[in-house]
């Protein structure tokens, strides 16, 4: 759910890129929103009615995307669509893949209406609750959207949730980032940008995506893995200091040997910075 968002942490390194955002002439869809009320979680939520031009432009970008996973996505994301019964004929039930999660990692699915604030987020990150939307971008769009949608939701985010040492990663780092502060929270949503948004896998097979960021977007999905990018292994102390600017292809990348890694790591960073326990 972290969108896209400018990360020139020179200028302003204490004020998160949510702050930031609505100090901006943006976008209002990328605007972080607060949660005024409960938003309906797992079994409460109701799938909408949507009209059938929704429901094309899904099976457009599941199809047009799936044909460039094989070979470029790893296993891990490739089982997860596999346990969430993703296919191209139907916008996903949010209901349903909350009720697969429980089931394997324990997660939940919450209804939210749009981008919303970063305490709102790393709360449900915290209480295992994944936030998506429930609605797909215009016909405009199909190649970008700056705003979140249930394509990047569920199918750049959610099969990933399946995996147990992701799932345990994503909780702690909810946790992690309600304790952090200034430019502690700077650090952490580098850290997610070059993880969870962009994270690189090396698996038996060679290098694969992982990052929601990347498998959701067209143009990323092709580029990630060329010669026009520099891959550093996965170190936390190195990925938070990296630079990086939302609005173009991304240049460098960094690499995990394996999920055990990215939760191992990331919890002894933070308990190394005082975050958790
Ligand atoms: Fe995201």
């Amino acid at each position: 759910m972290i969108e896209k968002k400018k990360g020139n942490k020179s200028e302003n390194q204490a004020v998160s890129a949510y702050e930031k955002a609505s100090n901006e002439e943006i976008d209002p869809r990328c605007i972080p929103q607060k949660l005024d009320a409960p938003v309906p979680e797992h079994d409460k939520i109701v799938y909408p009615d949507y009209p059938k031009f929704d429901q094309e432009t899904w099976k457009y970008l599941y199809e047009r995307q799936m044909k460039f996973l094989h070979g470029r996505a790893c296993n891990e994301y490739l089982d997860g669509t596999k346990q969430l019964n993703l296919s191209s004929e139907k916008i996903p039930y949010l209901k349903d893949m909350s009720q697969i999660f429980f089931k394997t990692t324990g997660w939940k699915v919450a209804r939210v209406p749009g981008l919303i604030h970063e305490q709102n987020f790393f709360e449900m990150l915290r209480r295992k609750v994944f936030p998506s939307t429930d609605y797909i971008r215009g016909k405009d769009e199909l190649d970008y959207t700056p705003a979140p949608d249930l394509f990047h939701d569920i199918f750049g985010h959610m099969p990933l949730l399946t995996n147990t040492n992701f799932a345990s990663f994503y909780q702690k780092f909810g946790e992690a980032a309600l304790n952090a502060k200034g430019k502690v929270r700077t650090m952490l949503e580098t850290f997610h940008w070059f993880t969870v948004e962009f994270g690189l896998i090396k698996n038996p097979e060679g290098m694969r995506i992982y990052g929601a960021g990347i498998l959701s977007s067209h143009q990323e999905v092709q580029h990630s893995l060329s010669d026009q990018v520099e891959v550093i292994p996965f170190d936390p102390e190195k990925i938070v200091t990296q630079e990086y600017d939302v609005w173009h292809l991304q240049p460098i990348l960094f690499a995990i040997d394996s999920f055990q890694q990215l939760e191992e790591g990331f919890k002894d960073w933070t308990k190394k910075l005082g975050l958790i326990n």
